[in-house]
């Protein structure tokens, strides 16, 4: 099983992670955490280019390769080798980022995004998505007081420097895509409560272990 979180920065996507790979543990199953950029040690290296905030000019069309290629690396040599051995995997972002931020809010057609997905990836999605919704306000503010008290790196922070309507575009991005595909996506309220955000992932997790348990 595949299983990805995605988000503004500041939703709280790493809490609950750590709140996903608890339960799995506490309950006996095998699984992998994982995250894009940045998933391999070819990845990591991908990553520091691309989230350095002194990079200011790369292009569009070559930041949106550099996030394929680490994809890629990460596909074929983390994610598809964990759920060959029946490992759960969670993803700390995967395409669904590319579509909104480098698509929607940088302005590459997502119709091309997909195409390149397909080709690169065999068409490889995720079974589950739960996206945190929040207004980048508060995210970007969140963002950025994790910025200064050393827990996020300062290296890492050409995405939180972009303007606040680039990170509503990336909000609204989410939002229409799972409103096209209500089956994959879960939208959660990341401002809600952390433990109500809580329960309600791990229920939808727990429902999604049933089910598949019934399939198979
Ligand atoms: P994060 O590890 O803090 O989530 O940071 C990764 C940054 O990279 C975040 O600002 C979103 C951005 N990103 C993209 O623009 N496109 C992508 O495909 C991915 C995976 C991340």
């Amino acid at each position: 099983m595949f299983i990805s979180l995605e988000g503004i920065e500041g939703s709280g996507k790493t809490t609950q992670i750590g709140h996903m790979a608890a339960y799995l543990q506490k309950t006996g199953r095998d699984y992998v955490i994982t995250k894009e950029p940045g998933g391999t040690a070819v990845g990591e290296k991908i990553r520091s280019i691309l989230l350095d905030p002194e990079h200011t000019d790369i292009d569009p069309m070559a930041e949106l390769m550099l996030y394929v290629a680490d994809r890629v690396q990460h596909v074929q040599k983390v994610i598809l080798p964990a759920m060959a051995s029946g490992k759960i995997v969670i993803c700390d972002r995967f395409c669904d980022s590319t579509t909104v931020y480098q698509g929607v809010s940088r302005g590459i057609d997502t119709d091309l995004i997909q195409r390149i997905h397909h080709l690169a990836l065999g068409g490889l999605l995720p079974d589950l998505t739960f996206v945190l919704d929040l207004n980048p306000e508060i995210g970007l503010k969140r963002a950025w007081r994790q910025i200064r008290d050393g827990s996020r790196p300062e290296r890492e922070t050409r995405f939180e420097n972009e303007r606040l309507e680039f990170h509503e575009k990336v909000r609204k991005g989410y939002l229409e895509l799972a409103r096209l595909e209500p089956e994959r996506f879960v939208v959660l309220d990341a401002a809600a409560n952390p433990e109500k955000v809580r329960e309600t992932i791990l229920g939808h997790l727990e429902n999604h272990l049933k089910n598949q348990r019934q399939i198979t």
